[in-house]
């Protein structure tokens, strides 16, 4: 999608230097941006783990890389036990995610009977481009599928615009390319369906208010950003027609994990008989969970991240200030799980379905 006019994806192959990866520095976002070299296993860990890239799909395709960045470091004689064990490394960085525990498993399945390291690296690259392509591919067709759905609400409101309200950043910038949640967005607005976005700022890192509402600004949609506890007011009152989300790992009955904060959304929408739909690549769902509340990692993230706020100060220097007394204690859960039953209906590459098993496995017969 369009940063400054011109098309960028989230993460690349260097042009002129194949053992560089380089990826967007989000953490900049939307005061600065920045581009980030990859060129270890270690530096794809930790740009997942400091939230340099993120969004599930984008943290699958990162790490899928780092597997080629430590073949490509690793000795001849070893590669295949290190290809197990920086296997295990990237897939710790993040816990929620279920992408790039998926993405990872399909790289070492692929490589693990390659003769040599180098047979084993060039197909490691060959594959992570793969990857990076099918996630675009992914989500294009999200966007297609969820666009019918915003097109069917136009007509019925005789083309006022549709608001849709969004949770986090489900955007490309949490993808390669279109997102998941926007895809239906861009797509519905590049076909010149009146749309406006209600983008929750998402406490505590922002991502709505930093991420989305840059990127939607950046392709021209119309929306607006609202403190996320505003979501059950305008849906009382009218002003949201569905919701869309992202998410991070949905069970294979449909409990969706997604950014802390869903959940309340969820029950408002149905509160108020609001559609309430997740978008997602197969790569988000968990095939091997059935009781999202009780099986998916939550991650838990620093104190910090509540008690301080970070933007552009008035001098224009971007600036840390606290927010929280010294004294009292902070919690911050990254995630949270939104029953099947709050969920209208999943979005997907293959077509939209109810979030249950029978439904899941009618798209997705082969799991
Ligand atoms: O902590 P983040 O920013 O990685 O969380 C991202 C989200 O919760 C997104 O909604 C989710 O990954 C879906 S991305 C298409």
């Amino acid at each position: 999608m369009l940063v400054n006019g011109k098309n960028h994806h989230t993460i690349w192959v260097h042009p002129d230097n194949n053992h560089i990866i380089q990826v967007i520095d989000q953490r900049k976002l939307p005061f600065g941006f920045e581009i980030i070299d990859l060129h270890t296993e270690a530096d794809a860990f930790e740009a997942i783990k400091n939230m340099t890239v993120r969004g599930a799909p984008l943290i699958g395709v990162t790490g899928a890389y780092g597997i080629y960045l430590g073949l490509l470091n690793c000795k001849p004689e070893n590669w295949r036990a290190d290809l197990l064990k920086m296997a295990d490394y990237l897939k710790s960085s993040r816990p929620t995610a279920v992408n790039l525990a998926i993405l990872i498993d399909e790289m070492v399945r692929k490589l693990a009977d390659y003769e040599t390291k180098e047979i084993a690296c060039n197909a490691a690259l060959e594959e992570a481009n793969r990857m990076k392509s099918r996630e675009i591919a992914w989500s294009e067709a999200i966007g297609d599928f969820g666009c019918e759905l915003i097109e069917a609400i136009s007509k019925a409101k005789n083309g006022q615009p549709v608001n849709i309200l969004t949770h986090c950043n489900a955007g490309w910038l949490a993808c390669i390319d279109w997102g998941t949640a926007t895809a239906p967005m861009y797509k519905a607005f590049q076909k010149q369906i009146p749309i406006h976005v209600w983008v929750d700022e998402t406490r505590p890192r922002n991502q709505g208010a930093r991420l989305t509402a840059w990127e939607l600004s950046q392709e021209g949609v119309p929306h607006t950003v609202i403190p996320d506890n505003a979501g059950g007011h305008l849906m009382q009152h009218g002003m949201v027609d569905l919701c869309i989300v992202g998410s991070d790992r949905t069970t294979s009955t449909g409990d969706v994990a997604n950014k802390i904060g869903t959940y309340l959304k969820a029950l408002a929408a149905s509160d108020n008989i609001i559609p309430f739909y997740v978008a997602l690549p197969s790569s988000s769902i968990d095939f091997t969970m059935k009781d999202g509340i009780h099986e998916i990692p939550i991650e838990q993230r620093d104190a910090e991240e509540v008690s301080w706020m970070e933007g552009k100060l008035e001098n224009g220097q971007i600036g840390k200030i606290r927010i929280v007394n010294e004294q009292s204690p902070v919690a911050n859960f990254g995630f949270d799980v939104t029953p099947a039953k709050y969920v209208t209906a999943l979005i997907t590459e293959r077509g939209i379905c109810k979030a249950n098993e029978e439904d899941i496995l009618r798209l997705f017969p082969e799991k």
